[in-house]
């Protein structure tokens, strides 16, 4: 299994605070935020991690990180020119990829609790693709679930104005190896990008995507307030400690 952290973009929601450094790269309490996503694969049991990101900030994703010898890990690096969307990743990252499976990870989404279900999940997969939905408050902000009566899941809407369930998909995704040529065979949406809604459906349609119920805290970090309210929870956590 290969990892792969996904942290392109510009940040441009989160001005000032993202004018000089890269989103995933501010302090989400008493570390960058890129380490939690990162802890996660780590502790799925992966030791090669391909790092995406925006071509201006790749200098200071290696400052930070390196090798990945400090991590007991061996790190990559790979630019992402511009976001043209999360599938992208898999074709940015299909030599690195080569004939494994891959986890995928966000490098703005914290899991925090329930962590050995996502851990396993990780070490015990095996074919098509397994992804995690939580409950939120505002599903229309991401990929949606729909569940029919047994709770198996029908389909997927990215970004839907009315959304089926209250189940968002978080950004950990989990694929076999035929995620590099579905990706590969994408066409982008109407927002110009490939989505990672898309190859999920894929997946779906024949039946081999096991959508899992998280039942852990999920942040993605990506406005003011959600970036506050990480960093309170994790320093909470770690006082309680
Ligand atoms: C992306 C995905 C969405 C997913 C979300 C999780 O949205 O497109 O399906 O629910 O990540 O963080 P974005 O963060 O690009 O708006």
């Amino acid at each position: 299994m290969k990892g792969i952290v996904l942290a392109g973009g510009a940040g441009t929601r989160l001005r000032p605070l993202t004018t000089i450094t890269s989103k995933q790269l501010l302090p989400v309490y008493d570390k960058p935020m890129v380490y939690y996503p990162l802890q996660t694969l780590l502790d799925g049991g992966i030791k090669e991690i391909l790092f995406i990101v925006a071509p201006e900030r790749a200098a200071d994703f290696m400052r930070l990180l390196g090798s990945g010898k400090d991590f007991g890990a061996e790190f990559s690096y790979k630019i992402q020119d511009r976001p043209e969307g999360l599938a992208q990743a898999f074709i940015i990252g299909s030599n690195f990829i080569g004939t494994d499976d891959v986890t995928m990870i966000l490098g703005d989404n914290i899991f925090v609790g329930n962590d050995s279900f996502l851990h396993d999940s990780i070490k015990t997969f095996s074919k098509g693709a397994r992804v995690f939905a939580k409950k939120v408050p505002d599903p229309e902000r991401f990929g949606v679930v729909e569940f029919d009566d047994k709770m198996q899941a029908v389909s997927i809407e990215e970004k839907p104005k009315a959304p089926k369930s209250d189940y968002a998909v978080t950004g950990l995704y989990i694929y076999d190896n035929s995620v590099v040529e579905r990706a590969a065979n994408l066409k982008p949406s109407a927002r110009g990008e490939l989505e990672i809604t898309d190859l999920n459906n894929l997946y779906l349609k024949e039946n081999s995507l096991d959508v899992s119920i998280y039942e852990g805290e999920w942040l993605d970090t990506g406005t003011f307030d959600s970036l506050l309210d990480a960093g309170i929870m994790i320093r909470d956590l770690k006082n309680k400690k």
